[in-house]
């Protein structure tokens, strides 16, 4: 009897993939986030994740196994909406609560430039990244008591906003070999390494050698998670997307690989409560969306009586003739044209800086308000409504904007990359 029951543990102890007591390392891991601050509960089977949820979730976890590692795929940021980039930076506040210990930075990440998700204590990195800098590193060193872990990620250079430009302006390195020798160097050094991509098995396996790579995680799936494989000795995770799950998996290594795992799908479904240290995050949020809507309300109201705050240059010579005069000489006068030259005078995300208030009750189309077209006066000065009323009693709307933060509407990143306020104000000045 006693003989049999030994055997029969042995037996179990051979055929689950996890039997060991103790797990030495936790790692909380997850895929795209794609902009899901919150979800829309209009369905059931919808009803998972958010930022409120993912709190309280990661802070339950943490009290039961306060070492555990947590890293993220990336791709925490979505634009496809104008609304998006409210809701992104709301994303990144929230994530900056998490404390992650790595998060793969993706070219959605930066959709509204660097400097937008810098400042969030976020530890972004990029195996490929040019220059080492603060916001994004190569790689993120993890020491746990058990184990040091080494994460890096790929950030694919053909599909860069960057690309068509030349190479010095793209921000990552076109060469797979930095990332294989950083994580062959790890390896030698001990570390456990882990590798982020946003490719499926098969490609990363015909692209990189995994020979170094103890933990891979592949691009996330749709909305559910995979459960895990082993190709060769590496681990493979396979996130899924949307930020409405998070994965776990128990490590055990020996000889510095992945020896055994458990793994577990962490659901998030409306019965986990909302982490109430987020409630004023949240609140702000929903103030600031009802704000943006309330301004758009006022603007379409104010299209649709036809009257507009911004007037035109010609409504500015009268009094201003000599401004007027030189205005009209340079190339900001006849920018529109310059859009009509390259096939891009209907494409909003041109017109915005090359007409007058678009999107802010100005420029509309070249039918309705072909007195808006180009860039004028009030771009700089503001709309000129209430000035020319008031026959030059009220002040301009920006008189107080410092005139670089003027310019810095248009002239910023590849959009003007050799901009200089020294240079280029003596050409325009009246
Ligand atoms: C963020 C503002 C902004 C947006 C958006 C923008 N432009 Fe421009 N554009 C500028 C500025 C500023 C310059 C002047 C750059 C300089 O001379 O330093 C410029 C210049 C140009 C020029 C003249 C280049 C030359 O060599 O003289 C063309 C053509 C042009 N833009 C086309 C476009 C097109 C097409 C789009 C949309 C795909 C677009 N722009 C979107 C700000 C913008
Ligand atoms: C590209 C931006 C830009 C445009 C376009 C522009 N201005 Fe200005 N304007 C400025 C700046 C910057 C100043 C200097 C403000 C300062 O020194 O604080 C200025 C100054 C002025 C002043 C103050 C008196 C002076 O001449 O210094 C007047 C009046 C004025 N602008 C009128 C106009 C009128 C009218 C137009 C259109 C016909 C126009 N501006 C177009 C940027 C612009
Ligand atoms: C009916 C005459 C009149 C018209 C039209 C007018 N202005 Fe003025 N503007 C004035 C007077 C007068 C001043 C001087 C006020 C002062 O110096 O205290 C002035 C001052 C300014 C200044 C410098 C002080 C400030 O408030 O920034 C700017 C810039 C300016 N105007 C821009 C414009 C623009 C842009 C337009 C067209 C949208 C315009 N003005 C149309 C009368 C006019
Ligand atoms: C509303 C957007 C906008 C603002 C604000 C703006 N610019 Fe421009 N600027 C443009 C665009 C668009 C062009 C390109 C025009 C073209 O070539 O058709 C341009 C072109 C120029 C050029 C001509 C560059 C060349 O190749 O000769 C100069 C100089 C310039 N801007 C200076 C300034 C300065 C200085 C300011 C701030 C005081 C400023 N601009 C503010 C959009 C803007």
């Amino acid at each position: 009897m006693q003989k049999f029951t030994i055997s029969f543990l042995l037996l179990i102890t051979l055929l689950l993939p996890w039997s060991v007591q103790s797990a030495p390392l936790t790692l909380i891991y997850a895929g795209d986030f794609n902009g899901e601050l919150e979800p829309c509960g209009c369905s059931e089977g919808g009803n998972y994740g958010g930022i409120l949820r993912r709190s309280t979730t990661l802070k339950a976890l943490r009290s039961e196994q306060p070492d555990l590692v947590a890293i993220s795929a990336g791709q925490l940021l979505a634009n496809e909406s104008s609304r998006d980039q409210l809701k992104s930076e709301y994303v990144l506040k929230g994530f900056s609560t998490f404390n992650y210990d790595a998060v793969a930075l993706r070219w959605r990440d930066l959709a509204y430039g660097v400097e937008f998700i810098d400042d969030y204590n976020i530890p972004w990195l990029a195996g490929n990244w040019k220059d080492s800098g603060d916001t994004v590193t190569r790689s993120r060193k993890i020491e746990r008591d058990s184990v040091t872990l080494r994460v890096f990620s790929w950030l694919s250079p053909k599909r860069s906003p960057f690309r068509q430009m030349d190479q010095s302006q793209w921000l990552t390195m076109d060469d797979m070999a930095v990332v294989q020798r950083g994580l062959k160097a790890a390896s030698e050094h001990g570390e456990l390494t882990v590798l982020l991509t946003a490719w499926p098995l098969r490609k990363v396996q015909r692209e990189f050698d995994l020979a170094d790579v103890d933990i891979l995680v592949v691009r996330a799936g749709h909305e559910v998670f995979s459960e895990p494989q082993m190709a060769g000795d590496t681990l493979v995770l396979k996130p899924g997307s949307r930020g409405m799950r998070l994965g776990r998996v128990d490590l055990e290594f020996s000889n510095g690989k992945v020896d055994q795992y458990k793994h577990q799908v962490i659901e998030m479904p409306e019965s986990v409560a909302d982490d109430e240290k987020l409630r004023e995050w949240y609140n702000d949020y929903n103030a600031k969306v009802k704000a943006a809507y309330l301004a758009e309300a006022e603007i379409k109201k104010a299209l649709a009586s036809g009257e507009r705050d911004y007037l035109g240059a010609e409504s500015c010579a009268s009094c201003h003739q000599s401004q007027f005069d030189s205005w009209q000489s340079t190339k900001h006068a006849t920018a529109f044209s310059t859009l009509e030259n390259v096939g891009k005078s209907f494409d909003p995300d041109c017109i915005v800086c090359h007409t007058v208030g678009f999107d802010q009750g100005g420029f509309i189309d070249f039918v309705m308000t072909p007195e808006l077209m180009n860039v004028q006066c009030e771009n700089c000065h503001g709309a000129g409504k209430a000035h020319v009323e008031s026959t030059g009693e009220q002040a301009t709307v920006n008189q107080q904007m410092p005139p670089l933060a003027r310019c810095q509407q248009c002239h910023v990143g590849s959009h003007s990359p050799d901009f200089k306020f020294e240079a280029y104000w003596p050409k325009i000045a009246h």
